[in-house]
């Protein structure tokens, strides 16, 4: 392995987030083709950049490059999933959310117009932002498309992580991103409102979920040292129950849950999903009969009660017979097999055991879906921050002062006007084409035309970033008003208790 001196590094780290943007396919090829880097000596030394990266909830993440979080940490591409969500989200459409963990059940439920539900989380750090409002216009979106929504303010992990008093996160949650929520669009019919710290079957399973946890566990996952103090260890356990609360009994049991977040999340989800199978009482897998080759399902027991294995047989074996499904099973001492074609039969298994484990106590999870956004970089360039004025746009914002900086925000613009006409801009590096794709224009043939004009040298970055700062004025002036409405309609959504 070769060794750089940090300068180096730096270097290449920025040809690396050049490269970054050229993932999305929404980018056309001509450009990526400019920036590539020209040998393989130069990817080799990318990828060694990019195998130093690691995922950490609690510092903003700096992701360098997106692609290195499929092969490490096994999320899956979302490229293909736009095509099977009908009236896709332009975050989907744009690949602006780029990775999924078993979002499959997911697409499946949008356009099959059956059960599901989205869960996510805020935690209350200062104004909510742009950043924020990615997050809450994908609740909204689902909730248009069928899914209960579970909305919960992360006061344990603001109070664990940030040293925050319980009013301040109280007050950061209603105002800053309840009342904006509701404002973006959020209907209170199946809805649920939650503070972690109020909410008692939250508390109640995190409880629970922490038998299944242990301290190596947990330094695996988050890094956590013999300093963690426990209240943080405990916030994760809280981010668990937080994801699993949707499929409790009392809000209609089993079902999909997405949880749209931000790459940083992911090793909550990871945490989440291994608890999830823990907490189940039956395992259930395809497996290869190594004599035959042929696949079939097998059913084990963890820690099932006396006879709730039997029950399953039984169940199991009654539907094949009133069904003439082509079906056998195999039953020992701690699983069955079912021996038949697994993809006709998992549905049918899968119920049968769901309200086994239902009936004796158990919970039956189904193993949580997420789905992972790219983050918006700084207006200025660099991380969007919010402890950075100047990074960001909050949602309460004064309009006009918004306005003013996104004429100043950094573009990808050339130094004079000749070079932009000679070279073309640089769209991908290019703040104000960042806020037009993720918030200010829906209109994908809009997009790609600026984007075109941008490339050719035919646009200059003024008729962009008055275009941008117009839009964004409209939008800060509609949505502080939409928001007065809201904090008088906060009454009328479900806050759990
Ligand atoms: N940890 C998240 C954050 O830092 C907030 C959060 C709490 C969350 N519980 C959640 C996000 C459940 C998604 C799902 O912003
Ligand atoms: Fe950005 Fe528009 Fe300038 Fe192109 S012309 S660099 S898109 S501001």
């Amino acid at each position: 392995m070769l060794i750089f001196s940090d300068r180096f590094k730096k270097k290449i780290k920025k040809k690396i987030n050049r490269r970054t943007v050229f993932l999305s396919p929404f980018i056309d090829n001509c450009q990526a083709v400019r920036f590539r880097p020209p040998s393989g000596c130069i990817l080799y030394i990318l990828w060694d950049y990019i195998m130093a990266q690691k995922l950490d909830p609690w510092k903003t993440s700096d992701i360098i490059d997106y692609s290195k979080l499929f092969e490490e940490f096994g999320i899956s591409d979302f490229s293909d999933m736009p095509d099977r969500i009908p009236d896709a989200h332009r975050y989907m459409r744009r690949h602006l959310i780029f990775g999924h963990r078993n979002y499959e059940p997911i697409a499946d439920a949008v356009a099959g117009h059956k059960p599901f539900a989205v869960l996510d989380g805020f935690m209350p750090s200062g104004h909510s932002h742009l950043g924020h409002k990615m997050v809450m216009d994908q609740i909204v979106w689902y909730q248009q498309h069928g899914a209960k929504v579970f909305v919960g303010i992360a006061d344990r992990e603001a109070y664990a992580v940030r040293g925050f008093s319980w009013e301040k996160c109280r007050e950061i949650g209603i105002e800053e991103y309840l009342i904006s929520l509701i404002a973006l669009g959020l209907e209170p019919k199946d809805t649920y409102l939650y503070f972690q710290s109020k909410c008692a079957p939250v508390k109640d399973l995190a409880f629970e979920l922490g038998t299944k946890v242990t301290f190596s566990e947990l330094s695996a996952i988050y890094g956590f040292s013999g300093e963690t103090h426990l209240s943080h260890m405990m916030s994760t356990a809280t981010q668990a129950a937080d994801i699993l609360l949707p499929q409790l009994k009392q809000f209609g049991g089993p079902c999909p849950v997405i949880v749209p977040v931000g790459a940083d999340q992911d090793p909550h989800i990871r945490l989440t999903r291994g608890l999830a199978a823990k907490m189940n009482m039956f395992l259930i897998e395809e497996r290869t009969d190594p004599k035959d080759g042929k696949s079939y399902l097998s059913i084990r027991s963890k820690d099932a009660p006396e006879g709730a294995l039997k029950e399953i047989v039984s169940g199991l074996k009654k539907e094949i017979k009133e069904n003439g499904l082509p079906a056998a099973v195999k039953e020992s001492k701690e699983h069955a097999d079912v021996i038949g074609d697994p993809e006709k039969l998992r549905e049918t298994v899968r119920s049968i055991v769901e309200k086994t484990e239902l009936a004796h106590g158990g919970y039956a999870f189904i193993a949580p879906s997420s789905s992972y956004h790219r983050f918006m970089t700084g207006l200025q360039g660099g991380k969007m921050s919010s402890s950075k004025p100047e990074s960001h746009i909050a949602l309460t914002e004064d309009p006009k002062s918004a306005a003013k900086k996104v004429s100043r925000s950094k573009t990808g613009g050339r130094a004079s006007l000749e070079e932009q006409k000679e070279l073309g801009g640089e769209p991908d590096k290019c703040s104000v084409f960042e806020l037009l794709m993720f918030h200010l224009s829906d209109d994908d043939d809009e997009l790609l035309q600026i984007r075109k004009e941008c490339l050719c040298g035919e646009r200059v970055c003024g008729t962009c970033k008055k275009l941008a700062a117009e839009r964004m004025e409209a939008f800060l002036t509609d949505h502080q008003k939409k928001r007065e409405e809201a904090r008088k309609r906060l009454s009328e959504f479900t806050i759990i208790q």
